[in-house]
């Protein structure tokens, strides 16, 4: 009975290959696991730091969403070290900010961080699958996503119930890696991608599977046209799809009707 669920189960892209739902879980979770002390460090490094400043104007824009100041609710989704719930939790002092994350080490590291920049008290940590989002319907008014979606193993699980879980008009944010920049630059990302990350990841993490895989996973993404489709198949409508550094990262803003 077992084995037949097993062979039954259905597979989802991982990296390059195809691997059933609880593998990828798993293989994501030691992944992140492995490179949880480094992380920080390698996101500023293969990004020249500017994963800092996509997400400093996912806050703004939520900023701007946030017309009113009274205390809000939000999630950020695969909240790894925390650095959308820190910028976010700075801002708006009042908001309750919970962390959802798969991986207890990313959120050791998150939390140790936490303490340092005095920012522990009104955060909740909360270990678990964004497929399985243990929370009543319509309990936050927005929910946040960076550099998360595509490593799930079951994306639209996951944005169904984000769906569920966010109140009516309020807004999914979604920060995400594409597989296509513009064409001038599509030789030299891809370059990048195949090369130089898992290069770096060998360096200076001591963990080129985890960098390649990183960069796999990226090439073999949505395109954000697709992307949008998604969000809009389970019932978002899509308010802004906003691109960076000639469409290597987007940010998807969706909002719940
Ligand atoms: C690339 S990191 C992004 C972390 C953080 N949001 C950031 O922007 O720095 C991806 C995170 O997604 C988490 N993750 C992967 N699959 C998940 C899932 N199914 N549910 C919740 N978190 C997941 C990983 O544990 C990891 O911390």
């Amino acid at each position: 009975m077992n084995k037949k669920i097993m062979i039954d189960e259905k597979k989802v892209i991982y990296g390059l290959q195809k691997i059933p739902i609880s593998k990828k879980r798993t293989k994501i979770s030691n992944l992140f696991e492995n490179i949880s002390s480094d992380y920080d460090k390698m996101n500023d490094l293969m990004s020249l730091g500017t994963h800092r400043i996509w997400k400093k104007d996912l806050v703004d824009r939520l900023e701007r969403e946030q017309f009113v100041s009274n205390r809000k609710t939000i999630l950020d989704l695969a909240g790894g070290t925390g650095d959308i719930a820190f910028a976010l939790k700075k801002r708006f002092h009042q908001n309750e900010i919970t962390i959802m994350d798969l991986t207890l080490d990313m959120m050791k590291i998150g939390k140790k961080k936490a303490l340092k920049k005095n920012l522990y008290t009104g955060l909740n940590w909360v270990a678990g699958d964004s497929a399985y989002l243990p929370f009543a319907q319509s309990t936050f008014n927005n929910i946040t996503c960076a550099f998360g979606i595509r490593n799930v193993a079951e994306i639209d699980k996951t944005l169904e119930g984000c769906y569920k879980v966010i109140k009516p008009g309020g807004k999914l944010m979604i920060l995400e890696f594409s597989p296509e920049v513009i064409v001038p630059f599509q030789k030299f990302y891809e370059y990048y991608l195949k090369n130089v990350l898992p290069f770096l990841g060998d360096k200076i993490a001591n963990n080129k599977e985890a960098y390649q895989y990183l960069a796999e996973s990226i090439e073999t993404f949505y395109n954000p046209n697709d992307f949008c489709d998604i969000l809009e198949s389970v019932k978002f409508k899509i308010v802004k799809l906003k691109k960076y550094l000639s469409g290597a990262a987007c940010l998807y803003i969706a909002t719940r009707i």
